[in-house]
């Protein structure tokens, strides 16, 4: 009874377009303000690899998107314009979501790790480590419905040495981080996918079980709650 109140509450502040104009708006500037806390934090771990604030590669895309897409390190482009997924590998993400209708200002971006391990090698499970709180913590403000794991330092980040991402590729895996659940499904990352075109395959299989997801639950047209 007291929840359908709170519904129709709820339905007549959308319908004269207070949620939008007033609530909307707060929440969205209190996530922008988690963020740059979140960014602080990290930027704090600017003596990995011996690098500055100004290397931060924090994120892309839309903060307000229910779609979390979490790759493994920035690389050299990246680290250049501070935008994840921006390189050869970003250009293929791009072409992915494309297949599946999907834009990348429609999804929010990041990696495990935020700044970009020396020659571009993968982070060692402790520097995976030293980034998991902040990974988590991320995934928190954003408060996706699903989350789109690319690679296996993504996998790793949340599931240690459990599973490998061959074997793993296109399963539903909940993490739950401070008692709430969050739906992933892990896929090849692109870069692998660029030295491997013959697992493009397996790949597509996933992206369109991850869309019928999407679709399914309506995630494309979900609101901040
Ligand atoms: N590979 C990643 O995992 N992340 C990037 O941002 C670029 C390449």
């Amino acid at each position: 009874m007291k929840k359908e109140l709170t519904n129709k509450v709820f339905e007549y502040y959308h319908s004269i377009g207070v949620y939008d104009r007033i609530i909307f708006k707060e929440k969205i500037n209190n996530k922008i303000e988690e963020l740059e806390i979140l960014k602080k934090e990290i930027e704090n771990k600017s003596y990995i690899y011996n690098k500055q604030k100004e290397n931060l590669v924090f994120s892309d895309g839309n903060l307000n998107s229910k779609i979390m897409l979490i790759g493994e390190a920035p690389g050299f482009n990246e680290e250049k314009l501070n935008k994840p997924f921006v390189g050869e590998a970003g250009q293929l993400l791009d072409k992915m979501l494309a297949a599946i209708n999907i834009l990348r200002d429609q999804v929010y971006i990041t990696n495990v790790v935020n700044f970009r391990p020396p020659d571009n090698r993968k982070p060692t499970i402790q520097e995976i480590q030293l980034f998991r709180p902040l990974i988590e913590k991320h995934i928190e403000i954003i408060d996706p419905k699903v989350i789109l794991l690319l690679g296996s330092t993504a996998l790793e980040s949340f599931f240690d040495k459990k599973y490998s991402i061959t074997k793993i590729r296109g399963s539903w895996l909940q993490i739950k981080i401070k008692n709430k659940v969050y739906e992933t499904i892990p896929t090849f990352h692109p870069a692998f996918l660029l030295r491997q075109a013959d697992q493009k395959k397996f790949s597509w299989e996933d992206l369109k079980e991850f869309k019928k997801y999407i679709d399914n639950n309506n995630i494309l047209n979900a609101k901040i709650n």
